[in-house]
């Protein structure tokens, strides 16, 4: 699917003597020219004190992402000098990220070996290093019959330590490693066209996947979810030749301090169904399993870094397709548990799919709830295209899932669910409708839909991921085109703080 992803090594050595490719330093906006982080000083000195005012005439400013490429220069051992800016001294491990995505992505085809002298060494930079590293040589090459002629991407990276033989920096770097892996593997699975990827074959996927990962794994498919009264996923499949699917991956150590849920809106294409839409809004939509493809990913981190809390994954699974057979506005849906719901927009699916999966995993009483979804144009609007939206029944809760977010490298922001939102809702004819009248507050509209199904005394966070799940746009930081991964890393990061005694 993806290309391999480049090896990574810590070693302690000086920087001018090692032999790469590319030795990468870091440097930063100064007065007069740029200043040097500690690596490129090291450089500097090779270079007689010139490091600074040659990069500076060739134009660097030492604004984040920039990369300024120089041929070797006496007594520097590597063939290219990259210097990359990291927007301001002392960077903190997010800088380090974008700067290691950055110029990674500059290197594609110019070096298969590269070295960083960047940062002060400590556990946290090597691994936000090696995260950017891995994180933005990410690419997709699987329908590419001409794989071969793009640039290649770098194969090994050594980061230069001098805490190389640091117990914490080589854990740092497996979390680092594993992390990165579930985000490219759900990168991998947005990526896929969802030909290759309706709700059956993801399914199994997942399930492979869970089984390597030593999980246990149950798929629910279309005759078990008709047994079970999952209403909600049914009535959005129907309308497609492939059929739903309900994936649960379960992480449970031993001596588990808390379990944590997480569940994932897994749509594997959104037409809209018979409330069609136009082709502009379906140009992204094979996104619309982001959700599904980030907690499914993500609990299988949390099982490699052996996590001592439990962690459910569900990621109910359907093709929203108008057909024949396709459910229409007016359907009265019965959810799982037995709520109903009067379908009045087919395009308002994922809250469908989500209430049945929600409503099942509140029957285990887990400690908190997390659900995560491409759910709505609306949240775009408001937050743009990197930011997610947080919306909850605890306001703790969702403040800590944004610091939590914030800490890994994510964007999250809190939003309310105002008082007379679930008014909005009512139905004439069942328990609730699947959407208001009127467009005003759309994302805060569907987490009150939500809000329904979450058991007594859970809290509850739900992550509309529907800007940053996606790059429509051009690549940045460590951050490709196509799927992004978004949450991966707030997820694990939440069951880290559970682990912690955080939560
Ligand atoms: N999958 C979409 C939301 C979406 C839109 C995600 C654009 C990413 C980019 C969702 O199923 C949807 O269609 N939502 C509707 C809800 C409306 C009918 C209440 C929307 O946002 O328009
Ligand atoms: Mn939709
Ligand atoms: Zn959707």
């Amino acid at each position: 699917m993806s290309v391999k992803s480049p090896s990574i090594s810590v070693r302690k050595a000086s920087a001018p003597s090692v032999k790469v490719d590319a030795l990468v330093v870091g440097v930063a906006p100064g007065d007069q020219e740029v200043t040097l982080d500690s690596g490129a000083r090291e450089v500097d000195k090779a270079l007689g004190g010139r490091l600074a005012s040659t990069l500076t005439a060739l134009g660097a400013k030492g604004k984040a992402e920039e990369v300024t490429l120089l041929p070797s220069p006496g007594g520097v051992d590597a063939t290219l000098v990259a210097a990359v800016g990291l927007g301001g001294d002392e960077p903190n491990a997010e800088a380090l990220r974008r700067a290691a995505g950055a110029v990674v992505r500059r290197l594609a085809g110019k070096a298969d070996t590269v070295a960083f002298a960047v940062g002060d060494g400590a556990a946290e930079s090597v691994a936000a290093l090696a995260e950017g590293v891995l994180l933005g040589s990410y690419t997709f090459d699987r329908y590419r019959t001409n794989a071969d002629k793009r640039p290649a991407p770098i194969s090994a990276v050594t980061v230069l330590t001098g805490k190389a033989r640091d117990k914490a920096v080589k854990a740092a770097l497996a979390r680092a490693e594993a992390v990165a892996a579930a985000v490219n593997l759900t990168r991998d699975w947005v990526n896929t066209a969802p030909s290759d990827l309706y709700p059956e074959v993801f399914a199994d996927e997942a399930k492979a996947v869970g089984k390597r990962a030593g999980l246990t794994v149950e798929v629910l498919d279309r005759k078990a979810l008709e047994a079970k009264g999952y209403g909600g996923t049914l009535g959005v499949g129907q309308g497609s030749e492939r059929e739903p699917r309900v994936v649960r991956l379960s992480y449970k150590p031993a001596r588990a301090k808390k379990h944590l849920v997480f569940v994932g809106k897994g749509i594997t294409f959104d037409t809209g169904g018979i409330s069609l839409k136009p082709n502009e809004g379906m140009l992204t939509m094979k996104s619309d399993m982001a959700g599904a493809a980030a907690v499914l990913a993500a609990v299988t981190a949390v099982a490699e870094l052996q996590l001592p809390v439990a962690v459910t994954a569900w990621a109910p699974m359907a093709e929203n397709m108008p057909s024949g057979s396709a459910q229409r506005p007016s359907d009265v849906l019965r959810i799982y548990g037995g709520k109903t719901v009067e379908v009045l927009n087919t395009d308002a699916e994922g809250r469908l799919v989500l209430a049945d999966a929600i409503a099942r995993a509140s029957e285990d009483k887990p400690d908190v709830i997390v659900d995560v979804a491409t759910l709505t144009g609306a949240c775009m609007v408001a937050l743009g295209g990197r930011t997610f939206g947080i919306m909850g029944n605890d306001e703790d809760f969702n403040s800590f899932v944004r610091q939590t977010a914030g800490r890994a490298g994510e964007d999250g922001w809190p939003l309310p669910i105002p008082e007379g939102t679930r008014e909005s809702l009512d139905s004439k004819v069942a328990d609730l409708a699947n959407v208001a009248r009127g467009r005003l507050g759309g994302a805060l509209v569907a987490a009150s839909f939500l809000n329904e199904f979450v058991g007594e005394g859970i809290r509850w966070a739900h992550l509309d991921i529907a800007g940053p799940s996606y790059n429509d746009g051009s690549a940045w930081g460590y951050t490709p085109v196509g799927g992004t991964g978004a949450s991966v890393r707030t997820l694990v990061g939440l069951a880290e703080a559970a682990a912690a005694g955080e939560l």
